[in-house]
């Protein structure tokens, strides 16, 4: 037997209207927004990521599923949508088009993480993303994006918020870390040094208890904004009070991924353990010029599909129940079982959800089967009935029977 790979899952016909019920809300969230849908493809050219993520981050330097095609090219799959929204921007020249270019997407993601909880190497994320404006207001509009699909879907999180900065500040910011942790770089855990050397920055990324430890005392980066990015911060503060959302300032929220600058942002759910950060996300002003595009300030995020059901059970938060067949047809014989199918093609023509036997299986099991999968009527169809051109049928909710003629089934069953 072939097992599925390790960190995957399959969504199966009976949880996938849980699916469905996210998404729906998702999609719906985007269109209150404005918000239109980008597809890109599964996998991009691996130097998008290396650009785009940055080659110091765990992401690029452990995570990526990446592969030689038969061209001989580096190919990855994407560990996550950003990248692939930014290179698609530019390459179909939408800096020339409306601006703000405001879109969302569905997609799923590939990262070789060790599997946990929550955490798995192939997942779905609902991401947004908005590209042309540099005001404060949108970092905002972002959340509040967020913040409006996470309570249509029930769920109670906590919105930390931070600023990292811009290159400038960065500098000064950098240049203390190294102060920091140059008496310590022979405590710091291998990948540490490196990034020390690199991207200090991704220090306080770093999950080894030793460097956590040290992590806790070094200086924080709002202390270092300068003053455009502090009057950033502010603005982004002010809206977020004028949605009415409300957020707590973590000066520790760096994220993993390189490209971000001024506001980041996570919400966390404490119902599911250590990977409590159900969407996350933030500005990234210069990603669109690092992979080969003009300039073009930018802010987004993304929530993971499967933390996200996996709160809203842990919370539970009821999902709406699939739709059930409006009739099931019963067919004694062969010849019944041929009437019902025919009218089941007629019924499900005019939009009518109907079920039929495929079984061969008695009249009692097939009642038995119309219970199961929740038939609000049952149809019969016996010699009798095949003879006088009329199905019985049940309610299943009261019992009651009647006679319906074949004929009129279609109108029978609309709008029951
Ligand atoms: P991220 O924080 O790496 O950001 O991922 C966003 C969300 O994806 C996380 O908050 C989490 O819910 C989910 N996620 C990440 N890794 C896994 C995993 N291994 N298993 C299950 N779920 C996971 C980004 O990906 C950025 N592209 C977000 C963004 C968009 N920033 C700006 N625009």
């Amino acid at each position: 037997m072939i097992n599925i790979p390790k960190g995957t899952k399959d969504v199966l016909p009976s949880e996938s209207y849980k699916w469905q019920y996210v998404e729906g809300v998702a999609r719906e969230t985007a269109q209150l927004f404005n918000l239109k849908e980008l597809r890109t493809p599964t996998f991009e050219h691996t130097e998008l990521f290396q650009r785009g993520v940055g080659d110091t981050t765990d992401i690029v330097t452990k995570e990526m599923y990446t592969f030689r095609d038969k061209g001989d090219r580096s190919i990855t799959l994407k560990p996550e949508g950003t990248a692939g929204a930014a290179r698609s921007f530019i390459e179909n020249g939408m800096a020339n088009g409306v601006l703000p270019a405001k879109m969302y997407y569905i997609t799923p993601a590939f990262r070789y993480e060790r599997p946990q909880a929550g955490r798995l190497r192939e997942f779905h994320q609902f991401g947004v993303e908005i590209f042309g404006s540099k005001s404060a207001q949108t970092d905002a509009e972002a959340v509040v994006v967020a913040d409006t699909l996470l309570k249509k879907l029930g769920l109670q999180v906590k919105l930390c918020i931070n600023s990292i900065g811009c290159p400038t500040c960065r500098a000064a910011y950098n240049k203390a870390l190294k102060e920091f942790f140059a008496p310590h770089v022979e405590n710091l855990c291998y990948d540490c040094k490196t990034r020390f050397e690199k991207n200090p920055l991704r220090l306080l990324d770093c999950k080894e208890e030793n460097c956590k430890k040290l992590n806790a005392d070094a200086p924080t980066i709002l202390q270092y904004l300068c003053e455009d990015c502090a009057a950033h911060f502010e603005s982004f503060k002010t809206c977020l009070d004028l949605a009415g959302v409300a957020y707590e300032i973590d000066p520790r929220i760096v994220r993993g991924l390189d490209y971000y600058t001024r506001s980041v942002f996570e919400f966390i759910s404490t119902a599911i353990g250590a990977q409590g950060a159900v969407c996350a996300g933030g500005r990234y002003d210069g990603l669109i010029e690092d992979i080969g595009g003009s300039a073009m300030p930018a802010v987004g995020f993304a929530a993971g599909i499967e933390r996200l059901l996996m709160v809203m059970e842990h919370t539970g938060v009821e999902i709406p129940a699939p739709s059930v067949p409006t009739v099931y047809l019963a067919g004694m014989d062969e010849a019944c079982r041929n009437k019902a199918f025919e009218i089941a093609v007629r019924l499900r023509k005019a939009g009518i959800f109907a079920e039929i036997d495929h079984m061969e299986r008695s009249i009692k099991a097939q009642f038995k089967y119309a219970d199961k999968i929740g038939a609000k009527y049952v149809a019969v169809i016996g010699g009798n009935e095949l003879s006088e051109g009329k199905a019985n049928v049940k309610c299943m909710a009261t019992g009651e029977s009647e006679g319906v003629c074949f004929e009129d089934m279609c109108a029978y069953f609309l709008g029951k």
